[in-house]
């Protein structure tokens, strides 16, 4: 199946002080400034100056674990603002690229997040977009009252109800409803007003949600599950798909199994984008390219290496094995079971040792990176868009914030040369500039569904 429309949708993907794990240490970095909204509000107006349909902020409610201080001391993952309230920021200083975080849903309840996500719509004008996550460290567990992680397919059907609570909050209020009519005194029309009165496996939510219908009707969900529950979830619920893949035949195999499984739900594959997550290194030359490369990898501690390893193979010791020698057979992770598949995979058909594997997942993280001159690069984006291995990228910067700048400059102008990117934003929401449709409101759309609000209810008790 060919890629789903004409040109590709671009993401700007924040990974604290880079993607790259040495990426912080790169002598243009400036991770002092991972506190500062200055900093956000530049990396936003590069990716906006070049018309970027996305900004999206990860994120995690905890520190992960890295085995060892001397691991953890080259680590940037330790100060992270909550992303939410930078997006509320940007809404400032932005006018047009969408704005994306990441919320669990393990560790929050759908009203909370209906409410937030919805407020970044609206301060954004349509703009805001919501990355669903099961979350897969077991940091954040202990930090939410818990011992160990919820059991992953059990955190997927949370999820799965946790999305259908959200969407059917943003949809308690008709768009119209709003009258603030002076002459009448009626502030709202109470025929627009539906409730909830959702009592699930998991969540008791009685609603209305107490905050207008969003801009975008609901604002874009985003997807990254790549387990069978993961796919799932993404299939039915996502507007658009992110994915790791390491290199163009797995994208593609990806995307054809999940354009089969978004029909599968009744859904338009048309209506969903996927898009893989990139590393890449841009220099005039192949030769800078590779140089570059081989500065970032010096950059990174072989402790942080084999720590990081272990933690995306699913937690498990490796320091009784030779580092030298190939990887132990290892059991199903509970945490992020796809990436722990892709590393024995390589592993395997690479014959690749400990050592090397851990140097190899540092830096990719399991998805495609690559070093090149920026018509290299252009080639290589050109070929996953047209044999359907993506609808676009989620491009993460090795460093912060020159590694987007580069990719800005450089190959975004070979792109839009090609016609294979946009001169300009198509439209005011970020569901028109990625050609997806406005949610039609459920409660409008089948009457039947209709819960009387209990706020109005009258008294019951009667007066003596
Ligand atoms: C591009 C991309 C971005 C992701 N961002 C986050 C994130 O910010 N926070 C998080 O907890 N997980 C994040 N994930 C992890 C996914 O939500 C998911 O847990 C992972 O892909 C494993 O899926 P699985 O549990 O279905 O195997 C991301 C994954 C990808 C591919």
């Amino acid at each position: 199946m060919p890629a789903n429309r004409d040109r590709m949708i671009l993401a700007a993907f924040l990974h604290n002080g880079g993607a790259h794990p040495g990426g912080w240490r790169h002598p243009s970095a400036t991770p002092e400034r991972l506190q500062d909204l200055s900093f956000y509000q530049e990396i936003a107006a590069t990716a906006e100056r070049a018309k970027f349909h996305v900004l999206f902020l990860g994120d995690a409610q905890g520190m992960f674990h890295i085995a060892g201080r001397d691991a953890y001391a080259g680590s940037d993952g330790g100060s992270r603002p909550d992303p939410t309230l930078i997006l509320g920021a940007l809404c400032a200083t932005t006018k047009q690229i969408g704005l994306v975080s990441t919320v669990s849903t393990t560790f929050n309840e759908p009203y909370a997040v209906a409410r937030r996500i919805g407020t970044i719509d609206h301060l954004s004008r349509g703009r805001a977009g919501w990355n669903v996550v099961t979350s897969t460290n077991e940091s954040e567990a202990r930090n939410f009252g818990g011992d160990q992680l919820m059991e992953h397919d059990q955190r997927y059907a949370r999820a799965e109800e946790f999305v259908d609570v959200v969407k059917t909050l943003w949809d308690c209020w008709e768009d119209d409803a709003f009258k603030y009519d002076k002459k009448t005194g009626r502030f709202f029309d109470t025929d627009k007003l539906h409730a909830l009165g959702h009592v699930g496996k998991f969540f008791k939510v009685a609603g209305p949600l107490n905050l207008a219908r969003a801009p975008q009707g609901h604002p874009v969900i985003i997807q990254a599950g790549a387990s069978g529950p993961g796919r799932a979830l993404a299939a039915r619920t996502a507007d658009l798909i992110f994915t790791a893949q390491p290199h163009m035949a797995a994208a593609k195999k990806f995307a054809d199994e999940m354009r089969e499984s978004i029909a599968g739900f009744g859904r338009d594959p048309r209506h969903v984008g996927i898009i893989p997550s990139i590393q890449l290194l841009v220099r005039s030359t192949e030769a800078e390219a590779k140089a570059a490369e081989a500065e970032l990898l010096s950059l990174i501690p072989p402790e942080r290496a084999l720590s990081q390893l272990q933690m995306l193979l699913g937690g498990f010791d490796l320091s009784p094995f030779d580092p030298n020698g190939p990887l132990p057979d290892l059991p199903l992770s509970n945490a992020t079971q796809s990436n722990q598949q892709k590393l024995i995979e390589m592993a395997r058909t690479e014959s690749l040792s400990i050592r090397q594997l851990a140097q190899r997942a540092t830096v990719s993280r399991a998805s495609w990176s690559m070093a090149g001159t920026p018509e290299q690069i252009a080639d290589a984006l050109a070929d996953w868009f047209h044999c359907g291995a993506a609808d676009g990228f989620s491009l993460a910067p090795n460093y912060l914030p020159d590694g987007l700048t580069e990719f800005v400059d450089h190959v975004v102008p070979v792109l839009q040369k090609r016609g294979l990117f946009r001169t300009d934003y198509e439209g005011e929401t970020l569901r028109d500039n990625l050609g997806l449709p406005r949610p039609v409101n459920t409660f409008v759309a089948d009457p039947s569904r209709h819960v009387e609000p209990a706020i109005w209810a009258k008294p019951t008790r009667q007066a003596k």
